[in-house]
């Protein structure tokens, strides 16, 4: 029985003979040696074939090795520098496991709607799979983060019947008798029930606009992280934010130097990324935005080209703190210094990327909330287990929601959303 090892594993194993299964990354021979690189998801491998040194059956496959064939070698770990991971297999055996013919995705250049349409293979090309692997490392860092603080981890459901952001931007189905269900847009609402009995909670999971819009930044179906702590204002929430996203930051450049190098993302620039973030109230923003010679309004939330003029060149992200209340959502906390305002930050990353979380102190005034409720046509009725958390032991809390994706795409420098995800759900864009 042959023994298999991960390619990862074999710098470990010099001078022994073990197997490796994988699919067939790249190939070329000359008449009496041959070079197959194979991957098989922890890293790539060469092996040698050498003629004189196998059978005639292990030559002949060496000619059937096209590209993506997934197969099993057997063979000797030999140390060479200019390998990958420092190590060849010196091939004495090898068996064809699964043929390829004629697999899509070849070498030459495709277009970015083909490669979309064949991403269920696209993903095993090395830029997808690094960012993959950042992605993990990316999740990873933020459940560590907060178990480190004591945060319980709090599912909240993806079936809703409360708005939960904007009117504009649901999807609804039918609920048997119940009337209309919708996808969550967020679970803040009962993340902040989650604080009152815990403390410090977070979600972690899919969430969903029917955004009309085909940007770069925007996707129906993402993945958001969303702490809620009771007892935290709004300059703990900001300074709670910097924290986890330096920290994700950290952890990036730490443990997935290889894959960003890979994605020949320019590092230097993650390596400013430290806190405190830059800060500028709203007001000011429209001020240096008019400067900018940008017909900004007062009033108005910024669009995508604002939030790239004001963080594009600075060294680490910037938050925007303090927007006008009629630009946001209705449970953010009137400011008591100037109530034309609410106690919110979105926080943007540099490099033209922008908002990757949005954040606020939450309405802890049973009245106040019930008034913006009123005023954005909000149906009470599906509120009131919300106003309940008002009603019985009303606390100051705040937190914030940091899309997995813009922050993906960021960390690895990749221009659109939609890489940063296996499968991305946009407007146009259902399969695969
Ligand atoms: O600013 P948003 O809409 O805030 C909320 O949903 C709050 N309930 C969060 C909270 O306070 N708990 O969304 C938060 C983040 C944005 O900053 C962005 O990173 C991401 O979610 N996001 C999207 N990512 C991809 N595609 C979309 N369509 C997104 N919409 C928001
Ligand atoms: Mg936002």
């Amino acid at each position: 029985m042959t023994k298999y090892s991960l390619v990862k594993d074999l710098p470990g194993l010099i001078g022994e003979t073990v197997g490796v299964r994988g699919w067939v990354a790249t190939t070329r021979s000359s008449g009496k040696i041959g070079f197959v690189e194979i991957r098989d998801g922890t890293g790539r491998l060469q092996c040698v074939f050498v003629k004189s040194e196998v059978d005639e059956d292990t030559w002949q496959a060496l000619g059937e090795l096209t590209l993506e064939t997934s197969l099993s070698v057997v063979g000797e770990i030999r140390e060479d520098k200019r390998s990958p991971g420092g190590v060849e297999l010196g091939v004495k055996s090898v068996e064809v496991l699964g043929e390829s013919v004629d697999f899509p995705i070849a070498k030459k250049e495709h277009g970015t709607a083909f490669l979309h349409e064949q991403r269920h293979l696209w993903l095993r090309s090395k830029r997808q799979v690094a960012i993959m692997r950042v992605r993990h490392e990316i999740i990873q860092a933020i459940h560590d983060f907060f178990y480190q603080r004591d945060f319980i981890h709090f599912d909240t459901p993806l079936l809703t019947a409360a708005i939960g952001e904007s009117a504009g931007t649901l999807f609804e189905t039918e609920y048997f008798d119940l009337g209309k269900a919708y996808l969550a847009q967020t679970g803040q609402l009962y993340a902040e029930a989650g604080a009152a009995a815990l403390g410090r909670v977070y979600t972690f999971g899919p969430t969903f606009r029917a955004e009309k819009s085909k940007t770069r930044r925007h996707l129906t179906e993402f993945w958001m992280i969303e702490p809620e702590m009771a007892w935290y204002d709004s300059e703990d929430n900001m300074r709670l934010q910097e924290d986890m996203v330096a920290y994700i930051v950290e952890r990036s450049l730490e443990r997935c130097r290889n894959e960003l190098d890979t994605l020949e993302r320019d590092c230097s620039k993650l390596e400013s990324v430290k806190t405190p973030f830059h800060r500028l109230d709203y007001t000011d923003a429209i001020e240096k935005l008019k400067k900018l010679g940008v017909e900004a309004v007062w009033g108005q939330d910024l669009g995508a080209e604002d939030e790239t003029l004001l963080a594009n060149d600075l060294d680490r992200p910037l938050f925007v703190f303090n927007y006008p209340r009629e630009a946001k959502a209705f449970y953010m906390k009137e400011n008591p210094d100037d109530p034309r305002t609410v106690l919110c930050d979105d926080c943007l990353a540099p490099e033209g990327y922008g908002e990757i979380i949005g954040g606020s102190q939450r309405e802890d005034d049973l009245d106040k909330l019930l008034t913006r409720i009123r005023e954005e046509n909000l149906p009470e009725e599906a509120y009131e287990w919300y106003l309940d958390l008002r009603k019985y032991g009303t606390f100051v809390h705040s937190g914030y929601g940091l899309g997995l994706e813009r922050t993906v795409a960021w960390v690895c420098g990749i221009k659109h959303i939609r890489e940063a995800i296996a499968f991305p759900r946009m407007m146009t864009r259902l399969y695969p």
